[in-house]
């Protein structure tokens, strides 16, 4: 079976103040269904073509990730980690870990963030992933894009063919500017959908390759990790050690054995208001009014109010967002500017 490895320990900052630093996008339900897109994720891989799946996430995250992982009722190895170093470091403990269970297997890293539309068709695309990916390839699930958007990687795709609908990786870029991104969007490159399907031998070989120390301080935080009731807490000297980087600028934007597969779901990363707000159903006028919230003479906006009464009027292209401690007020077109925002809120304590 493939190994499912989901990466669980992000913080999501674009969808602030829902999603906050001790209760992250990934654990929230943002969707109108009752699950968390975590939750989605691990239920999404717990067919009969995966094995038991492993979650990398922070030492934070570990009771939230616990009881909902209870609440649908899927066992998990929950490894957790003492600071936050990004998703290279999470994807190397989660290949050493399938290695140490099972040897070289094949492994689908899973983000955990994202909404997928066709479940069946996500499986059946992981599979033919799987077998592409056994013969030596890091694979990916190739997104059609909608927009010049700087938040995805960008993928060139070979010609040459290593399956039906897959080929390999010409290039590899992960968040272009806007001017970049048009070209690559006017040259039929592919988003990134942020999930990669390789065998524990060929991604470990990458790693050594090219972020040696990555793999270096992963495998010493899992050599002296330590139990802890249903967890398993990775060494905190030796983590710390890692450098912060993502699995697409450590591994992806320079190995040669990338392939991607043009995916045959539906697919989005709900990774800011303006994109939650294009998914969900809106009404007449375009808006999307959630919560405790009134609007009026508004068009294409959206308003969700958590717990105060929170009125809006004659506002267009609006976001407003409303929580017990903090509200967010943007324009549809800055949503992505929200990041910044927040890390200035950091600097300034
Ligand atoms: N365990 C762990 N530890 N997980 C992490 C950490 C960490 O320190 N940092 C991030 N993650 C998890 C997130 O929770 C998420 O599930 C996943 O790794 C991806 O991280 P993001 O921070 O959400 O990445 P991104 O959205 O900016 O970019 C990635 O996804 C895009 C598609 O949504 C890249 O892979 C892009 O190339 C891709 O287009
Ligand atoms: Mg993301």
């Amino acid at each position: 079976p493939i190994v499912p490895i989901i990466m669980a320990g992000g913080s999501g900052t674009r969808l602030w103040p829902v999603s906050r630093d001790t209760m992250p996008k990934q654990f929230v339900t943002l969707l109108g269904s009752d699950l968390s897109t975590f939750q989605a994720t691990v239920k999404r891989v717990s067919g009969p073509a995966f094995g038991k799946p492993i979650v990398v996430t922070n030492n934070e995250f570990r009771f939230v990730c616990g009881e909902q992982l209870a609440a649908i009722g899927i066992e998990a190895e929950i490894i957790l980690e003492p600071v936050r170093r990004d998703s290279a470091p999470a994807v190397a403990i989660g290949a050493l870990l399938a290695e140490r269970r099972m040897g070289n297997v094949v492994c689908l890293v899973l983000a955990a963030d994202h909404v997928i539309e066709d479940e069946a068709a996500f499986v059946a695309d992981c599979e033919q992933a799987s077998a592409i990916a056994s013969r030596g390839f890091i694979m990916t699930l190739g997104i059609k894009p909608t927009l010049p958007s700087s938040a995805y990687g960008y993928i060139d795709p070979a010609e040459k063919k290593l399956a039906d609908n897959a080929f390999g990786i010409k290039r590899f870029v992960e968040k272009p500017d806007r001017e970049a991104a048009e070209r690559y969007v006017a040259d039929g490159y592919l988003w990134n959908s942020g999930n990669f399907v390789f065998s524990v031998d060929t991604m470990l070989g990458e790693l050594e390759r090219l972020a040696p120390d990555v793999l270096a301080a992963s495998r010493k935080a899992l050599a002296a990790s330590q139990r802890d009731l249903d967890f398993l807490r990775l060494d905190e000297p030796a983590f710390t050690e890692a450098p912060t980087t993502s699995i697409d600028y450590a591994v992806m934007e320079k190995t040669k054995t990338g392939g991607v597969l043009a995916a045959s779901f539906g697919w989005s990363d709900v990774g800011s208001w303006d994109a939650l707000h294009d998914i969900k159903p809106k009404d007449g006028d375009g808006n999307v009014v959630e919560g405790n919230a009134l609007a009026m003479k508004t068009r294409g906006s959206f308003v969700r109010a958590d717990e105060i009464l929170t009125t809006v009027v004659g506002l267009e292209d609006v976001i407003v967002v409303s929580t017990h401690d903090a509200v967010l007020v943007a324009a549809k077109s800055a949503a992505s500017d929200v990041k910044a925002l927040v890390s200035d809120l950091k600097a300034k304590g």
